[in-house]
């Protein structure tokens, strides 16, 4: 069982088996200033007309995979109080931590900092996180943290808002897409979220570590909410675009399957998270998920003779199987299912 790095982050020189091989590494955390993720205001599309919200969001999602949205409709207070509450997990004291650091892999709800399992990750990555279920909320809620007290309740709260504005989210991209209405209402495709709060204690030697590595998300699509610290990056075109902090704004993000859905004309972005010396940083990515036993393909009305599909028709579970068989590789995974 590897330690959570919350319990020893404080040592120079890093342990080697935290030290990514140099074509991996961040090297230089110094992002030179160019593209910007764009920030789209989504109370617009709320009074009056839709169209150029969902152009902005189509071009967003096309061009970089990511965007951020705000007036989005989640109280700032409810999302103030939520992220307080998950940086209260991460402050516990050790012996609390070790409550929720369980070995137990049948049970929904743990804080642990391995990937896939630690002698399967080639390196660690500079991370603790706690992992649960967090819809539908009735049958997930009692298994969350009930220390902090206010956690179910307040994480339950945002859970539900996160839950409608992917909702929202969705209908704005299935219209976009020219999708039928209410495609992605559909319980097998979005009907489940799954929510990691990820901790990143500081890091003596940031240029060496990495709190995630490259990766595509492998689910529908993914809303995040980051605190005021620096650390998320986004890959377009071979180089890293830095996603500016904005604690009242949520990130969005497509996930490999709306990219197999939409037939490539959405884009699955790599991303990373660098650490840095001086401060923690917290962050809650709400994972949409299909259920395991849903089928994804291309959807019927995007393709035809002249756009045939790109990808075959695969399970939920057959596509994570095949993530976790290639280390963690969302593209390979995406390869493996191509028609
Ligand atoms: C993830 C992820 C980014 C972040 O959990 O998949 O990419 O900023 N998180 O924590
Ligand atoms: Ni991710």
């Amino acid at each position: 069982m590897e330690k959570l790095v919350s319990y020893w982050y404080d040592v120079r020189p890093v342990p080697e088996d935290y030290i990514f091989p140099p074509e991996t590494r961040p090297g230089s955390l110094h992002v030179p200033i160019g593209e910007v993720i764009p920030v789209i205001d989504l109370s617009e599309a709320e009074h009056g007309d839709r169209t150029p919200t969902i152009r902005k969001i189509l071009q967003a999602a096309q061009e970089f995979g990511f965007f951020q949205v705000k007036n989005h409709g989640v109280s700032e207070n409810l999302m103030t109080e939520a992220m307080g509450v998950f940086k209260e997990i991460f402050q516990r004291s050790n012996l609390a931590k070790q409550k929720l650091d369980s070995q137990d892999v049948s049970k929904r709800c743990r804080l642990k900092t391995c990937t896939i399992n630690c002698t399967a990750d080639k390196v660690h990555l500079w991370r603790d996180f706690l992992m649960h279920p967090c819809h539908p909320l009735e049958q997930w809620q009692h298994t969350w943290p009930q220390n902090p007290t206010r956690y179910q309740e307040c994480v339950g709260a945002c859970s539900v808002e996160v839950k409608k504005l992917a909702s929202r989210i969705l209908a704005l991209i299935s219209e976009g897409l020219g999708l039928k209405c209410g495609y992605f209402d559909d319980e097998l495709l979005s009907g489940s979220m799954m929510l990691s709060v990820n901790h990143f204690p500081p890091c003596p030697q940031p240029s060496l570590t990495l709190g995630s590595s490259k990766h595509a998300d492998t689910n529908l699509i993914t809303i995040l909410l980051q605190d005021d610290v620096y650390g998320l990056q986004v890959l377009k075109e071979d180089k890293w675009i830095g996603v500016e902090p904005n604690p009242h704004a949520f990130i969005v993000n497509m996930g490999c399957l709306l990219q197999v859905i939409s037939n490539n004309k959405l884009k699955s972005a790599e991303h990373r998270v660098v650490t840095n010396p001086s401060t923690a940083r917290t962050s809650a990515a709400f994972f949409v998920i299909a259920l395991e036993d849903s089928i994804i393909e291309p959807a019927k009305d995007l393709t035809d003779e002249l756009h045939p599909p790109i990808y075959k028709p695969f399970k939920t579970k057959d596509f994570v199987t095949q993530f976790l068989a290639n280390d963690g590789d969302s593209q390979a995974a995406l390869r493996s299912v191509l028609a």
